[in-house]
């Protein structure tokens, strides 16, 4: 029995490889570096989605046809009653998918794509007491997801760093929500109800859930002379640091780097706090020195978590909504995976060891 699966492999697949030891991440045969240079979210979703569904996908064509969906989906944001906004958002926004129908073909698939994505701005908005904004169809997924969250337009660099997120976390073998949404495929549940099982997955804060706590913590140490102090005393108290080690990765996530650089024209154009990114670059230094000398056998590095924080601040959304940004990334990976394991898995059915009480003799 190996405890959390560490090492074992469950699927064959096309999607995406991470190579731990070196540090690499390819999706579809492209490496990330390559593909957040130059993909859009809408490229990005077309190479992981073609082939895999009852039509040809292309980015031009799905820019086209999620614009409309965004529009269409928009109309059950009317659903999101009282109860539902004193949810947290990553729940609202599952409870109102939770209301569309299943299916495996094109037509659910764009209507998933779309849905985290209009929920999402409208849930964070009524939320705060604010009427929700109105998809535009013209504008690309990441631009329209921006505007109906502030209300304004983007800038180029705000559009594009969205952009860069949503590719760089598109897809990334087989991690716990994408696992969850391949078992429920393997029961051939269809997409919605795959959707729904790896949001909730996604939730966690050994998983997606990680970024918002990450901004806690530079909050809580405040200024860069601190790092060190602070840390150490989490780590005495037997906490994790958020943002740092990964299940496969014993090297830098690579993904980190992406999200770096992605934030890189936000700041030559002032359109980010230069402060918090001097003090995290010094916290995450701190940590990094602190986790060698204590894990010397576990090599612990920054994860994708630790810059999504500082990206997804940088860009207006509130901390609580840094789950939910993710599953807009992620819900292509998980329908691709889902449609790969439909078309070509099995039903995922695991062994236990039974450990308990043998029945006594009569
Ligand atoms: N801070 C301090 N110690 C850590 C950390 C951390 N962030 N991560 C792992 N360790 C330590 C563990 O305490 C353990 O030490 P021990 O053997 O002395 O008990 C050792 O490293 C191995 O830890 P495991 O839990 O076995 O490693 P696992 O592969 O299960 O964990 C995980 C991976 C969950 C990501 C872990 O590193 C963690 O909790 N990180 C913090 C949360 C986080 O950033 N999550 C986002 C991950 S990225 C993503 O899912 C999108």
């Amino acid at each position: 029995m190996k405890n959390g699966l560490e090492d074992v492999v469950a699927a064959e697949t096309r999607l995406s490889d991470v190579d731990g030891e070196s540090g690499h991440l390819i999706i579809r045969g492209v490496t990330l570096d390559r593909l957040v240079e130059r993909a859009t979210y809408e490229d990005a979703a077309a190479l992981l989605l073609d082939g895999l569904l009852d039509r040809p996908v292309t980015a031009g064509d799905l820019k086209t046809r999620l614009g409309r969906m965004r529009s269409e989906i928009f109309a059950h944001v009317q659903a999101a009653d009282e109860t539902l906004l004193r949810l947290p958002p990553v729940d609202a926004m599952r409870a109102l998918i939770a209301r569309l129908p299943d299916g495996e073909d094109f037509a659910t698939a764009l209507r998933l794509l779309a849905a985290p994505a209009v929920f999402l701005p409208a849930v964070l908005r009524l939320q705060r007491g604010e009427a929700p904004v109105a998809p535009s169809p013209s504008l690309s997924q990441s631009a329209d997801i921006l505007a109906m969250l502030n209300a304004s337009l983007p800038s180029r660099e705000q559009v594009a760093a969205l952009d860069a997120y949503l590719v760089t976390i598109s897809d990334h073998g087989l991690n716990a929500s994408t696992f969850a949404s391949r078992v429920i495929a393997s029961t051939r549940a269809g997409l919605t109800s795959s959707m729904l099982a790896a949001v909730s997955a996604l939730k966690g804060p050994l998983h997606g859930g990680a970024p918002g706590p990450v901004l806690d913590m530079l909050d809580a140490i405040g200024a860069e002379t601190n790092a060190g102090n602070w840390l150490a005393q989490a780590l005495d108290r037997g906490e994790r640091l958020m943002g740092f080690g990964h299940r496969i990765y014993r090297v830098r996530d690579p993904r980190a780097d992406a999200l770096k650089g992605a934030l890189k024209p936000l700041v030559a154009t002032g359109q980010v706090d230069h402060d918090r990114i001097r003090l995290a670059e010094a916290v995450e230094r701190a940590a990094l020195a602190i986790l060698k000398e204590r894990k010397p056998d576990r090599p612990l590095d920054v994860n994708v978590e630790f810059y999504t924080a500082l990206l997804l601040d940088a860009l207006n959304f509130p901390r609580e909504s840094f789950t939910g940004v993710f599953a807009i990334g992620r819900t292509v990976g998980w329908i691709a995976h889902a449609r790969e394991q439909a078309l070509e898995g099995r039903l995922i059915r695991p062994r236990s060891v039974y450990v308990g009480p043998l029945p006594q003799a009569a």
